[in-house]
């Protein structure tokens, strides 16, 4: 199996993702960092740490990471999405045990060095914790097989902003950090997460299941479903994460996504978190771009709410 660390902001998405990459049999989870976005990184940690109680999980190491992001102090997260507690005002089980004493960033170099050559990075949060890490160590890449990350929209409208996507707009220059690192990146954008969805009746099949964490995966979606019922029209969960987890394990590849140059907008304006992606003149054919390290996913075909859910059900 790949060796894995996931950076991420637990949040009812962050959650569906990580139940499932620990049911996927091709990566092996050996590290979490967390970042504040959806919530506090502290808050973040604590629902991972809750997350991997009830899987029974409690030998993977979860790092507390970067509490405000480069430019900016922490806003406060995103209570009206992932309730107050970002995990839908789920009440878990209080895990035994207390946060890495390492940080986030401690965490993930040394897990590259563990594993140089083969570690993959998935990041489901903003990017400040890579940036800092590729700051401190800028050898970093040279050990990292590829980094998956959720956030920005290369054709779609954002979502916190007119133009951008909250992962990216909640630290933007880290993002540009990331995406200008020599290293294999795979964006997953809206373009795809907001095609891809969990319906009612999936939520009742996993709030209903005998496992206790993906019965507790399905009460978080409950107040999530909430949120998009203005945007689909019923209520239906994008899988803006677990799509990026989903991709990351290679149990699903893209059909359409070319290498690009991609950029981010670190103005003040009201840019400010856009991702832009060179797509010009790729209309009728999907072309890479030489030497850029970077790929877009466009489309991806299969099922992967079907696939998601065999996964989360066991
Ligand atoms: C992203 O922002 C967060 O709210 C979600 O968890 C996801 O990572 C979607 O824009
Ligand atoms: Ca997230």
């Amino acid at each position: 199996p790949i060796p894995l660390y996931l950076d991420c902001d637990t949040g009812v998405d962050d959650a569906v993702a990580i139940a499932y990459l620990l049911g996927s049999p091709s990566i092996n989870l050996v590290g979490i960092g967390t970042v504040s976005g959806n919530t506090s990184a502290a808050q973040a940690a604590r629902n991972t740490l809750d997350l991997l109680a009830l899987a029974g999980r409690d030998d993977i190491p979860v790092a507390v990471g970067a509490h405000d992001h480069l430019t900016s102090a922490f806003g406060g997260g995103a209570a009206h999405v992932h309730g107050d507690n970002g995990i839908g005002g789920a009440v878990l089980p209080h895990a035994d045990r207390e946060p890495d004493a390492r940080s986030a960033v401690e965490l993930l170099i040394e897990l590259s060095h563990r594993y140089a050559g083969r570690l993959h990075v998935l990041t489901i949060g903003p990017m400040t914790n890579i940036a800092l890490a590729l700051a401190a160590d800028p050898t970093l890449p040279s050990r990292v097989a590829g980094v998956t990350s959720m956030g920005g929209a290369a054709l779609v409208p954002g979502n916190i902003r007119p133009a951008a996507e909250a992962n990216i707009f909640n630290d933007p220059e880290a993002a540009e950090a990331l995406l200008s690192a020599d290293w294999d990146v795979t964006l997953v954008p809206l373009d795809v997460t907001m095609e891809h969805t969990l319906a009612e009746a999936d939520r009742d099949r996993l709030a209903a299941a005998p496992a206790p964490l993906a019965a507790a995966v399905g009460a978080m979606l409950d107040h999530y479903l909430d949120f998009y019922v203005p945007i689909y029209g019923t209520r239906t969960s994008a899988l803006h994460d677990p799509l990026a987890a989903v991709l990351a394990t290679g149990a699903i590849t893209p059909d359409r996504a070319p290498r690009v140059p991609v950029r981010v907008d670190t103005t003040d304006g009201p840019g400010r978190g856009q991702t832009i992606a060179d797509l010009r003149g790729q209309r009728i054919a999907t072309r890479d771009h030489e030497g850029v390290r970077t790929r877009v996913v466009l489309e991806v075909a299969a099922p992967v709410a079907e696939h998601l859910m065999g996964v989360l059900l066991g």
